[in-house]
């Protein structure tokens, strides 16, 4: 293991640890941020030709429960070695029968039902260099990268996965599934799937100016959209497990298409525009 040094990568991908077996030549880095440490070390190699940053998000063991995890850190940790673009790969519950097990979604909308998340780095607590972030507003209205999302939607259909392009990601507390009647309510809103560590990946990445894009693959139909006995933490790994080899080769297909960093200028990288962070990003 080795310190951050010159260690850059352009894309980081946030996912579980059936990931980091697929990136060649790694090397893991430990890095430290203002927030404290993530939540385990970044997995740099090369796929597709790319620099890849590969964090586990649970840790490597699987040891960080959703609502536990460093989310800061590990968005910081990413930007620190240079990553542009986040690739969040992670499983969801469907909230419609149309969105069985094996069903991939690549959500373009959020909601967000935790409570106990620190969702900000403008919070206007000193870094420990004594800057003090400033409050900033970005902008949110699309969570998730357009660029992203269409090198995702593309390499699941050339692998013969027709994923569901669009829809709405609810991100509950957890680590308990919802109850029957939650569930039934995010159904009736209209919602698509609902997950755990949607929120708040997607906005603190936006706050540092990252690109994000979340595949969500289904692992079970949620307690308000099936009849059973509801969802069972067996069954998710399970499915994921089953379906973990096709999620790696979408993957493989996205970083090769994601734009350079040069090439990218979406709104992702303009959030605050004109609003000054009192912090220099990493
Ligand atoms: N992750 C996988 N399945 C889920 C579900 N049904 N609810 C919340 N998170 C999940």
């Amino acid at each position: 293991m080795v310190d951050i040094g010159t260690a850059r990568a352009d894309i980081g991908v946030i996912g579980g640890s059936g990931f980091y077996s697929f990136l060649d030549d790694v090397t893991e880095i430990q890095v430290n941020t203002p927030y404290g440490a993530p939540s385990d070390s970044l997995f740099l190699g090369d796929l597709a030709g790319r620099r890849v940053a590969f964090l586990p998000r649970h840790g490597r063991s699987h040891s960080v429960p959703p609502h536990r995890i460093n989310y800061r850190a590990n968005i910081w940790a990413l930007r620190s070695v240079g990553a542009r673009q986040v690739l969040g790969p992670c499983a969801v519950g469907g909230l419609q029968s149309a969105y069985g097990p094996g069903t991939l979604l690549v959500p373009d909308q959020l909601v967000d039902r935790t409570k106990s998340r620190t969702q900000t780095f403008f919070d206007g607590e000193p870094l420990p260099d004594g800057a003090v972030p400033h409050v900033v507003h970005a902008t949110f209205a699309d969570p998730y990268c357009p660029a992203g999302r269409t090198a995702v939607v593309a390499a699941a259909r050339g692998r013969g996965w027709e994923p569901v392009d669009g829809g709405t990601m609810v991100v509950i507390e957890g680590p308990r599934f919802s109850t029957r009647a939650e569930s039934r309510w995010h159904a009736a809103q209209g919602w698509s799937v609902v997950g755990m560590t949607g929120h708040p990946e997607a906005v603190l990445a936006r706050e540092l100016g990252l690109c994000y894009t979340s595949i969500s693959l289904v692992t079970d139909l949620d307690a308000g959209a099936e009849t059973g006995e509801g969802v069972s933490h067996d069954e998710v790994l399970r499915v994921f497990a089953e379906n973990v080899g096709r999620l790696r080769e979408v993957l493989f297909d996205t970083v090769k298409a994601l734009p350079e960093p040069a090439d990218a200028d979406c709104l992702c990288r303009h959030a605050y525009d004109g609003q000054d962070p009192g912090i220099t990003l990493p």
